[in-house]
């Protein structure tokens, strides 16, 4: 009988093996191994991740997914949820049912260690997902060009690279924003530190001189009042999160205003983002498109007989910051 159990080194090398054509993001094949052993060896990763193999009757991978457990905070209640990700069929077995059972398997191992929701991001878009019971959560993506000569920058503001010490500060900023949203993942330290080990051994590993990645906070009269996560680089200001005092959007759009003409005068000709519709709206004199995002569409389904979820359905209702997307 076909089971689903957690996989063991030479079942991930063989899955990777594969999987780096498609999800390598430019590390070298060792560098992509390397990484998924760092990050699984966080403190928050050993308890809240799990690389799952799908195994046929005499011990063939069959399929294969990871699975995150993090805090969530869905319209006004706290849980857990189970977000799947890295779902993957090596080629030879595709189209056999094997992905739907392993996808079975993990929400009802979800449902049985009590989280009420399930959560993925598609990058194959909604329908196969829909059999399962996930519905998308629409969510809109901004892009723009980016300008040099705005003069609505708040004065006496500057930035500089986040510190280790600056991580309690930033930690608070990003609870008081999750405080009053309807849906937000909620990080604790240990998974702020899973996080941070995820994004710095990427960029660290992938040594590349034309993208960088700046974990900064803004600074006012000496004391922290807000920060910016972005990935910068081939013209692109990629905006990945953003935080401020009291999770305060006008002090957000400050800490974006401040850092976009940093990143214009750089040399930066357009940014990217996916943010809150009411920080958007806080961007007056910034010239921002939108539309509904394509890539890695995040869905969501109940495991505890929740109905569906009409606060989230409201186009821009949801926003999930980058590190968020596991
Ligand atoms: C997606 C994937 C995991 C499915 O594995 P599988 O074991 O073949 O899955 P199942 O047999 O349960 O279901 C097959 C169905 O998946 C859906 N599917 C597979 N690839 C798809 C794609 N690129 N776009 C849309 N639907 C897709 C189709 O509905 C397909 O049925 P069909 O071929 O009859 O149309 C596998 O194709 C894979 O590993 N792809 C590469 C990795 C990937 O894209 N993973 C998903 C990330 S969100």
């Amino acid at each position: 009988m076909s089971r689903l159990v957690v996989a063991d080194p030479s079942h991930i090398k063989s899955i990777y093996r594969e999987s780096y054509a498609l999800w390598g993001a430019g590390l070298t094949r060792r560098d992509y191994l390397g990484l998924w052993n760092e990050i699984s060896s966080t403190a928050w990763a050993r308890e809240n991740a799990r690389f799952y193999v799908w195994l046929g009757p005499g011990g063939e991978v069959l399929s294969s997914l990871k699975a995150y457990r993090p805090k969530l905070q869905l319209l006004g209640e706290c849980g857990r949820a189970i977000v799947l990700g890295a779902i993957f069929t090596p080629r030879a077995r595709r189209r056999r049912g094997h992905a739907a059972a392993a996808v079975r398997a993990a929400l009802d191992v979800g449902r049985e260690d009590g989280s009420n929701v399930a959560l993925l991001f598609s990058d194959i878009g909604t329908r196969y997902y829909d059999t399962f019971g996930f519905r998308e959560i629409p969510a809109e993506e901004q892009w723009g060009p980016l300008s040099a000569g705005t003069d609505d920058t708040p004065a006496g503001w500057t930035l500089r690279d986040m510190r280790d010490e600056d991580l309690s500060t930033v930690i608070a900023m990003h609870d008081a924003f999750c405080a009053a949203r309807p849906f937000a993942v909620l990080r604790d330290p240990a998974h702020w530190e899973f996080v941070r080990t995820r994004a710095f051994g990427f960029f660290r590993r992938l040594g590349s001189a034309q993208v960088r990645q700046r974990w900064r906070v803004a600074e006012c009269d000496g004391r922290v009042v807000g920060y910016l996560i972005t990935v910068e680089g081939r013209g692109e200001w990629n905006v990945r999160e953003v935080g401020a005092l009291g999770g305060d959007f006008e002090g957000m759009a400050d800490v974006l205003r401040v850092a976009a003409v940093e990143a214009a005068r750089s040399g930066l000709r357009r940014f990217y983002a996916w943010l809150p519709r009411e920080l958007v709206a806080h961007l007056s004199g910034w010239r921002i498109r939108s539309s509904s995002r394509r890539g890695a569409v995040p869905m969501i389904a109940a495991l505890d007989g929740m109905a569906e979820f009409p606060a989230l359905q409201v186009p821009g209702a949801a926003y999930i910051p980058y590190q968020d997307q596991f």
